[in-house]
């Protein structure tokens, strides 16, 4: 069958596997393949068993994979095989040499560009998909333009904004579909591409152009506004613990002022996940770059709130159970980094582990989704730690449940049955505020929620 464009994605993980099946799943008249360096996760991605957890995600892969939806090894030959190119490579956060712990690290980024030189035998539309530094499309163009040749290159800039947990709906269904170019005939033209490809399905006034900087810069600061929303209704948690005011009221009534919204106003024990906290480091470093030394401080204000929550809920353990958690039992509810995903990259979960560890306790985790990645960031860690997938056979002789993660699973459990098998007194730390704390107290539990006077019978 002949497609009417042949679109390739290099990349294949939360990103750019979900959003090139829903292209695929949009576009039947298009030929999409997702290539990776990663031949285990090609194969997972041509099995039934998906490296990904994201509802609804299997059903698209299913109805595409093999008809117009293709994932393959095959770098060289995806290249030179397709002319718009999206490029979804991850961009950790820098661990050596100069801008460590905070610059993006581009190096995935720059050999992908390279290999695109190398094998394109035709002009090419590249889109960064990846969430990128400000200005390097600037660098992109210079390397793919570096050798004068009749392939020419046009770079757009098309941030993804899809939250995991999330991801089908938001890529179904999103706010904004931002497209930055270069305001030359090749980048308008470009542009014009991409325009086409997500008319498919999303309306013509939700696909918003700008110049490529502000696009670059706009996904950055879209996380760095989201994350600092969360940071804001932690840190006044903090004071709601201290003075009986309730974080769940203030931020209703907060919330319900149109000009704030209701969004991202929910207390936790932290942000996780691959992206807050990197892009905001990032935003921090760019701003010092430029010399910007208070607007750096300013942004790296939420990532110190952060980490804060996050060794705020350990020492409230800690103080409540005694001042001692030697050799106590402690049951994690969750370890994905939120809901409705088995992802945990940065999640609280594992610093919350790190330190129970360190303060001698024996932490037993269970998590419907998240156990296979949570042993993996586990592994090496000292300490006495274990896995349990059933959470009432993982509280069994536990002294206290930490919630830190948002699963409905956890709302609904039988907290009576949970209370009979535990080591009194029994302790809960709300790290989500999910739980009914009152019916928990009234069973006997000392319960201490997140920005809330805690209920406790000691
Ligand atoms: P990921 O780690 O899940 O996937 C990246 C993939 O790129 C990996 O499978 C890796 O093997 C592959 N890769 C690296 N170098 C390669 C190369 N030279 N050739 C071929 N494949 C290569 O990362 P992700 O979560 O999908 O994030 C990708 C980008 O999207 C990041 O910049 C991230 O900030 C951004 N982003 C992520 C999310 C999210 O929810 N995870 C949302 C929006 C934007
Ligand atoms: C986030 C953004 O929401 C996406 O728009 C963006 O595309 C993505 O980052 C990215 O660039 O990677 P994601 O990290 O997948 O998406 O999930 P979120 O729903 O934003 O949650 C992030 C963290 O904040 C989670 O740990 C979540 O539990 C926490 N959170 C969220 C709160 O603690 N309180 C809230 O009110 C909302």
């Amino acid at each position: 069958m002949k497609f009417k464009k042949n679109i390739l994605c290099i990349g294949a993980g939360y990103v750019g596997g979900p959003t090139m099946a829903i292209i695929a799943y949009k576009c039947p008249q298009y030929r999409v393949t997702v290539v990776d360096i990663n031949p285990i996760r090609i194969a997972e991605w041509n099995s039934d068993d998906l490296p990904i957890y994201e509802p609804g995600l299997d059903e698209i892969v299913h109805a595409t994979r093999g008809k117009n939806l293709f994932f393959s090894t095959d770098i060289a030959g995806g290249i030179r095989d397709n002319d718009i190119i999206f490029v979804s490579v991850n961009t950790p956060t820098k661990t050596f040499g100069a801008g460590a712990g905070m610059a993006a690290d581009l190096q995935y980024w720059e050999k992908t560009a390279r290999q695109i030189l190398q094998y394109s035998q035709s002009s090419k539309i590249v889109i960064e998909k990846s969430t990128l530094p400000v200005k390097t499309a600037l660098a992109m163009e210079k390397i793919l333009n570096y050798t004068k040749s009749s392939v020419s290159f046009d770079v757009l800039s098309n941030p993804e904004f899809l939250a995991e947990g999330s991801a089908i709906k938001d890529l179904e269904n999103p706010d904004r579909i931002l497209i930055g170019c270069r305001e030359t005939e090749g980048g308008l033209a470009a542009r014009e591409t991409l325009v086409e490809i997500y008319a498919n399905w999303v309306p013509k006034e939700k696909i918003i152009t700008s110049n490529i900087w502000s696009s670059e810069l706009s996904k950055i600061v879209s996380n760095a506004f989201l994350a600092q929303r969360i940071s804001s209704i932690n840190a006044i948690s903090a004071l709601c613990e201290k003075t009986d005011a309730d974080i769940t009221e203030v931020s209703r009534a907060v919330g319900m002022d149109s000009r704030i919204g209701s969004k991202f106003l929910s207390a936790s024990v932290g942000f996780g996940g691959s992206c807050f906290k990197k892009d905001i480091l990032n935003l921090v470093y760019l701003c010092q770059h430029y010399g910007l030394h208070e607007v750096a401080d300013y942004w790296e204000g939420v990532v110190i709130i952060n980490q804060y929550q996050q060794e705020r809920f350990i020492m409230n353990m800690l103080t409540t159970m005694f001042n001692t958690l030697a050799g106590k039992k402690i049951c994690l509810f969750g370890f994905a980094f939120k809901a409705n995903t088995g992802d945990t990259r940065e999640s609280p979960a594992i610093y919350i582990t790190r330190r129970l560890l360190e303060e001698k306790a024996e932490v037993i985790i269970t998590d419907p989704k998240a156990l296979k990645n949570a042993k993996a960031d586990l592994t090496g860690m000292e300490g006495k730690f274990s896995f349990v997938e059933d959470p009432y056979k993982a509280v069994d002789g536990c002294h206290a449940i930490a919630v830190l993660t948002e699963w409905d699973l956890y709302r609904n459990l039988d907290f009576r049955k949970i209370f009979n098998t535990m080591t009194k007194p029994a302790s809960i730390f709300d790290g989500r505020n999910i739980i009914d704390h009152k019916r928990c107290f009234d069973i006997g539990f000392n319960v201490y929620p997140t920005g809330k006077p805690a209920l406790t019978h000691t």
